[in-house]
């Protein structure tokens, strides 16, 4: 086969400030999905995902933590490396809003868009959501609270450059009404016409001046760049945009699909395009709006306490009953709801009823009646032809829905091959074939037919479960060939004889599902008690005014540095050990960059002693040394006069 187009595909960049969750985690499984789809179909596909590590949220917890944004940061991300690696997500990039080449490239387009006139400076007030990160006008507001959220927001007003999103207002309404396909699915379209486009864009504020965490605008080291442009720009910088190697650029660009998550849509379908506009340069083909995975009736927010992590699945049932699970409970585009029992009942029928029964009973019987060799085909009956019919008509059937990204559809329908296999099984009924040697010739032709249909679909399932469409090629003796390739489903027969089936354990043993519903959230909840010591609490967003009583609350003290040493497990952690009055305590802090350890032995610092204490990076941490600190520059608080260590500090 010809090797065929490029194919560019992108997950959002995921904000690193949470445990990922299975909702987290539904996006990179269907995109992955689809990269493989297209794989096995010898596109030349680019798969992007990354993390996106800037903006004021980020700074707050760094901040709460004792530690630099970057370093809190370099924790989370490599947990979340980690999960990708444990799920298999084949990636191409990974890009980290962090990492230099991006920034750089965010400081060019940023560049290149004010000196093409379309960057000005102004005053913004507006209601900004801290969550969201963004502005919002009153008529913007859904009963006054974030439209893309739900959360409170308050007013603002800050000195501030301005995007002239309004210029791009035409043309955007143009894009999403000319283009149906541009967005998808169609309400979404609908909902930024309607409630967006339609009422008119205002200018969009894009940089920021309150915080220092995140890309400085190259003309006014005063203004950080806003997280939306820092992040959307990502899609490109890439693929090495305005960089001095911009070959995937011109080679992968425009992007064929943005997958991203229903609530930031507007942020995709209508600030992205008119970026690319400014920039004079191409739109992606198509952006693709998923809906939530709700746990119970809780959407995304993990209060309830009843959400589940991916990682209690992957080790209790494995990454392909997780994906499979994924994609084919949930139609992609609406919001499902995610339960412990459906999940169960889906190992229960689909994988261990239909696939793993399927495969076993076949691979028992060629090698109960043929001696474990694959037999050829030699004699044609009642119901080939059917089981024929539908193996071949399946691929195209796929494509369709692949085209629609009908995940759930799809995999249904390779369940419908699955079911009229086992049915051909009951209909044939080879156990009384074998009882008659006469009837060996049909015998080896219906073993030939089931095995056949089983590589079939063990190519189809490829993208979705690889490791099972591995299972079986090593059950059924094949190795990666002709045999598996996308273009050998197009005629029936594709399997060689004589292949050495090999019997195994069964891939889904059946469960009984209340017993690993226990199971399961016994592991979920020793992940969650984990967890708990190094999670952020989550911070209330108002900016209020905290009365004598609040600060009252907060025990400082004068403490002397009796002995201080690099953290065992991160550069950037110091290891205090500090006498406050009579008593000896131990603070990690986050200031290796700044200050040598020897040269702090003796000194006198302010502490907050009553902190709930924490683990940092393996070290318990008894409190907080509190520093005075601008852009990179660090100041340790200490005394002016020598005063004994205890002293409260009021
Ligand atoms: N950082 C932004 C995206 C910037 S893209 C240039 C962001 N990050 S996020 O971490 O909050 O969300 C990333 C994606 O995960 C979003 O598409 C979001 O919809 C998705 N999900 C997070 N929780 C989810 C569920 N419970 N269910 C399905 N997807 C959800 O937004």
């Amino acid at each position: 086969m010809a090797k065929k187009d490029t194919f560019y595909i992108t997950t959002p960049l995921y904000y690193p400030s949470a445990n990922l969750t299975i909702g987290h985690t539904y996006t990179t499984v269907a995109v992955d999905a689809l990269a493989r789809y297209k794989r096995l179909q010898e596109y030349d596909v680019k798969f992007l995902t990354g993390t996106d590590e800037h903006g004021q949220k980020i700074e707050e917890v760094a901040k709460e933590r004792g530690i630099k944004p970057k370093e809190y940061v370099d924790g989370i991300v490599s947990d979340i490396k980690k999960l990708w690696e444990d799920l298999d997500i084949t990636y191409d990039i990974f890009i980290r809003t962090t990492d230099d080449y991006h920034k750089e490239t965010v400081k060019k387009i940023f560049q290149k868009l004010y000196d093409a006139g379309d960057i000005y400076k102004g005053v913004y007030e507006g209601y900004y959501c801290t969550p969201c990160e963004a502005f919002f006008t009153e008529s913007q507001l859904n009963e006054g609270k974030c439209p893309d959220c739900g959360r409170d927001v308050k007013m603002e007003k800050e000195e501030t450059y301005f995007f002239k999103l309004s210029k791009y207002q035409d043309r955007i309404l143009k894009l999403l009404e000319d283009n149906p396909d541009f967005l998808q699915p169609e309400y979404r379209r609908n909902e930024m016409i309607n409630n967006f486009l339609k009422p008119g864009l205002d200018d969009l504020s894009v940089t920021r001046s309150s915080f220092d965490w995140g890309i400085k605008v190259p003309f006014d080291e005063e203004h950080v760049i806003y997280v939306w442009t820092d992040a959307l720009s990502n899609y490109i910088s890439g693929l090495g945009y305005l960089s001095d190697d911009d070959s995937d650029y011109k080679k992968y660009w425009p992007a064929d699909i943005h997958f991203v998550g229903k609530e930031i849509v507007r942020f995709h379908t209508i600030i992205w395009p008119a970026i690319l506009m400014a920039l004079g340069e191409e739109l992606p083909k198509h952006v693709f709006a998923h809906g939530w995975i709700l746990f119970g009736d809780d959407k995304m927010s993990k209060s309830k306490g009843n959400v589940i992590y991916p990682e209690p699945i992957i080790d209790l049932y494995g990454v392909d009953a997780l994906k499979y699970f994924l994609l084919r409970e949930f139609t992609f585009g609406q919001d499902g709801s995610f339960t412990k029992e459906k999940f169960m009942n889906r190992l229960n029928s689909d994988l261990a009823n239909d696939l793993g029964n399927l495969v076993s009973r076949t691979v028992a019987m060629i090698d109960k009646y043929n001696g474990g060799i694959i037999p050829e085909a030699k004699e044609e009956g009642e119901f080939d032809e059917q089981l024929k019919e539908l193996a071949i008509s399946t691929p195209n059937i796929i494509d369709g829905h692949m085209d629609k990204l009908k995940y759930s559809n799809a995999l249904e329908d390779i369940w419908k091959l699955i079911s009229r296999t086992n049915k051909y099984i009951d209909e044939t009924t080879p156990w009384i074939l074998a009882k008659d040697v006469d009837k060996k010739a049909r015998l080896d032709t219906v073993l030939y037919n089931l095995a056949e249909s089983i590589r079939i679909v063990s190519v189809l399932i490829r993208p979705f479960m690889e490791n099972t469409s591995n299972e079986i090629w090593k059950q059924l003796g094949i190795d990666r060939s002709e045999m598996t390739t996308w273009e050998s489903l197009s005629d029936w027969g594709g399997l060689e004889s004589g292949l050495n089936v090999r019997k195994s354990k069964p891939m889904f043993p059946r469960l009984d599902v209340k017993e690993e519903i226990k199971r399961l959230d016994e592991e979920n909840q020793k992940l969650i008690d984990a967890r708990k010591g190094v999670k952020k609490k989550e911070k209330k967003m108002e900016e209020n005014y905290i009365s004598i009583d609040d600060f009252d609350k907060v025990d400082l003290r004068v403490a002397e540095i009796l002995k201080a040493e690099k953290h065992p497990n991160a550069d950037k952690l110091l290891v205090f050990k500090l006498k406050v009055g009579e008593e000896e305590r131990q603070i990690v802090s986050g200031i290796a960059d700044v200050y040598a350890p020897e040269e702090l032995v003796g000194k006198k610092v302010v502490i907050v002693a009553n902190l709930k204490p924490i683990k940092l990076r393996g070290v318990e941490s008894q409190g907080m040394i509190l520093s005075a600190e601008k852009s990179e520059a660090i100041s340790l608080l200490t005394t002016l006069e020598d005063i004994d260590s205890g002293a409260k500090v009021l």
